[in-house]
């Protein structure tokens, strides 16, 4: 079944010269998108430059019948996100699709990470975001449409020894496309975060000093990976996250993981908690310690879609709570 098209649909998808960025701007331009394949051509760890990442896609698109257009611009600075946004405009008239791809890894220990691993990795994944998604933004509030696919990842949302810049900037991702899901239901656009997972080139920035960690290389050694046997792959990342920037797909302000032929939505919640006795006094220390297990109990646990959100599931808690 291939209902789900993408005839004049212009998407701009960073980092499509390798790994994830390359398997979906193939699979667009297979399904009609017009595409800006963005490269900046580096190494795993973001050293040097190269149009041949690009170029090579762009080659494989039209060699299958696409339309494509190469930009080599890097995302970390604002010219170059607005250069890639301009590339789009220039070729084919409008976006309509950003899937913000673009990085790579810098691991080390938390206590050893230099300035330049903070920053460069800050830069591409976080603010290499901000760079290309403002002008795409301004795009497609013009025409009433859009669809981001920020990609986020499960070391933010879940752990990952030897990351806390790579976590970092990747959490930052969500709050992004939180605010750009928010703002953007004005204007026809959505915006979901994608966790994806597989084996890449960035595998071989994965040295495992990592295993130092004794808690970690626990969680590493005892994990379970029978359900992932050659599905840790990029093209079992790829119908997720092309449905998600589908006309199709209205879902917005969303967090969803692909692992291994898993497909799921990824939450944000708070526990009921413990409510403190009506009135201005606030409890004591003691009052905390003595009702954590309460507020660390997930049982009853509701999702804010807005900060206010939290306002009213904090008041149906008091009430179930038999507060008020
Ligand atoms: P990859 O290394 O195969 O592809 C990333 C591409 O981004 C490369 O072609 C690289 O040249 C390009 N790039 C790097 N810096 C750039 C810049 N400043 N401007 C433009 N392009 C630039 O890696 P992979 O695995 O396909 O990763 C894609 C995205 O998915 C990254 O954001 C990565 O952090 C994220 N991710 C990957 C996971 C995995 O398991 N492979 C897991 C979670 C997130």
């Amino acid at each position: 079944m291939t209902d789900i098209g993408f005839d004049g649909r212009v998407a701009i998808v960073t980092g499509a010269g390798n790994g994830l960025g390359r398997d979906y701007a193939l699979e667009l331009a297979r399904r009609g998108a017009r595409v800006v394949v963005n490269d900046l051509g580096g190494s795993g760890s973001g050293q040097g430059a190269s149009h041949s990442a690009a170029d090579l896609v762009v080659q494989q698109i039209r060699d299958e019948g696409g339309e494509a257009v190469a930009s080599h611009d890097s995302v970390s600075t604002r010219a170059g996100g607005e250069s890639i946004v301009q590339t789009a405009l220039d070729a084919f008239g409008k976006v309509d699709i950003c899937i913000n791809n673009a990085g790579f890894l810098r691991n080390n220990r938390f206590e050893d990470l230099s300035d330049g691993e903070i920053d460069a990795i800050i830069d591409v994944h976080l603010k290499g975001a901000f760079y290309v998604a403002q002008p795409a933004y301004r795009a497609m509030r013009r025409n009433g449409y859009g669809r981001f696919l920020f990609t986020g990842s499960a070391s933010a949302m879940f752990g990952h020894a030897w990351q806390a810049n790579y976590a970092a900037a990747k959490g930052g991702l969500m709050g992004l496309s939180h605010v750009v899901a928010i703002e953007g239901s004005a204007y026809g656009i959505t915006s979901n975060l994608l966790m994806p997972t597989a084996q890449s080139r960035l595998a071989d920035e994965m040295n495992d000093g990592f295993m130092e960690i004794p808690a970690f290389a626990q969680a590493v050694a005892g994990a379970d990976y029978a359900a992932s046997a050659d599905r840790v792959t990029v093209p079992f990342n790829t119908p997720l996250a092309v449905y998600l920037v589908s006309e199709r797909c209205t879902a917005t302000h969303g967090i969803y993981s692909a692992n291994s032929g898993r497909y799921a939505r990824v939450r944000i919640c708070a526990a009921d908690g413990w409510v403190a006795p009506m009135g201005p006094t606030p409890p004591s220390v003691e009052d905390i310690a003595a009702h954590f297990d309460r507020i660390g109990d997930m049982s009853h646990y509701h999702e804010p879609m807005t900060v206010y959100d939290e306002f009213t599931a904090v008041a149906q808690a008091a009430r179930r709570q038999q507060v008020i």
